[in-house]
């Protein structure tokens, strides 16, 4: 070391290398910043229920509320005002509405359809994404139909196709499949197609995990209370991840458009190897317990809330997603809109 006359680790000599130099002052960090989020990233996934102007708050998820569909479209417009590009659609049934084979997901008069519809003629610029899924239809709480304690893969998926062009029909842009089902992609896109929907997309919940991260999402469409097991035996198992890799090529073999790593924060890694290796449209969802988790501890001051969801929902986009599900997009994009 002491024949170098600028040996970095000499410092009476002055060290060459100081990163610092570039976080001096705010004008550096802005000009070698790698990373940025906009509104344009965020998807913005809201909770229909029954009624006129109703908004019933969900418990473990504060400041979000299901809304009827009065009260939707007023959030649709609110989120093109905000210059967010895309909702994510997902029902509260009636639990007089739910049976062992979802058949709700089917009536072209479901809260879902009745949404798109109103959505589509008051705010027709923002896209809308559907969740093509029997969880928020079926009275066992799966994302399948059930044979004793097995969920159906053949058979689920048939009905699946037939709930993707329910809500192709009702005007969803994009079908948004995560039921983690064997070869539904493939089914639907095929479904699709067969009626003239060539254009409306697939986003594929490709790597999809068995998370306890989705207790506040069950409790915000009504399935917590019923769910009878686990879903291990469709969801991924979350210490893998070449398994995610494998997810993810079946489902653009298959004809996926965009895919998505769920949940989020916690499979970062997931994102960056999906993006690595495919090089295609990748989307995180952050989903309800992530979400829960931030806002619970600001509520208690623990945190600054604002930060801490800034800076989550700018690690996705350094993971190398190109959008985040979250149900924090309003928030994000007015923050992002006065620091604009
Ligand atoms: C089910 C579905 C789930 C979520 C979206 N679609 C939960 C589950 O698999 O039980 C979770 C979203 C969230 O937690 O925010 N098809």
């Amino acid at each position: 070391m002491t024949d170098s006359p600028r040996s970095p680790f000499d410092l009476s000599l002055g060290l060459v290398q100081r990163p610092r130099r570039n976080r001096k002052t705010d004008w550096a960090r802005r000009l070698v910043r790698e990373n940025v989020l906009t509104a344009n990233d965020l998807i913005w996934p809201i909770f229909v229920v029954e009624g006129e102007n109703v908004r019933t708050p969900v418990a473990s998820m504060p400041e979000v509320e299901r809304l009827s569909v009065d009260q939707a479209v007023a959030a649709a417009q609110k989120a093109a005002d905000l210059s967010i590009p895309a909702l994510a659609l997902f029902p509260y049934t009636e639990p007089d509405l739910r049976d062992p084979n979802g058949s709700e997901a089917l009536n072209p008069e479901n809260l879902v359809c009745r949404a798109c519809r109103a959505i589509k003629q008051a705010v027709p610029q923002i896209g809308l994404i559907t969740d093509a899924a029997l969880d928020p239809y079926t009275s066992h709480g799966h994302d399948g139909v059930m044979e004793g304690e097995t969920i159906l893969n053949d058979e689920t998926v048939a009905i699946l196709v037939e709930q993707a062009l329910n809500q192709a029909r009702a005007g969803a842009d994009v079908i948004a499949p995560s039921d983690m089902m064997d070869g539904r992609i493939g089914a639907i896109r095929a479904g699709l197609d067969s009626e003239g929907f060539d254009d409306v997309q697939i986003m594929a919940y490709s790597a999809k995990y068995a998370s306890a991260f989705y207790g506040p999402f069950r409790d915000a469409i009504g399935t917590k209370a019923v769910l009878v097991g686990d879903k291990r035996t469709y969801q991924m198992d979350p210490a893998n991840s070449d398994e995610a890799l494998r997810e993810v090529a079946l489902d653009l073999e298959q004809g996926a458009d965009m895919v998505m790593v769920k949940p989020g924060l916690p499979y970062l890694d997931i994102i960056r190897r999906v993006k690595d290796r495919f090089a295609i449209p990748t989307f995180a969802y952050q989903v309800s317990g992530e979400y829960a988790m931030i806002k619970a501890a600001a509520l208690n001051g623990w945190l600054d809330g604002d930060k801490a969801m800034l800076e989550s929902l700018l690690a996705f986009k350094r993971a190398g997603a190109n959008g985040i599900l979250t149900y924090f997009a309003p928030k994000a994009a007015e923050m992002l809109k006065k620091s604009a």
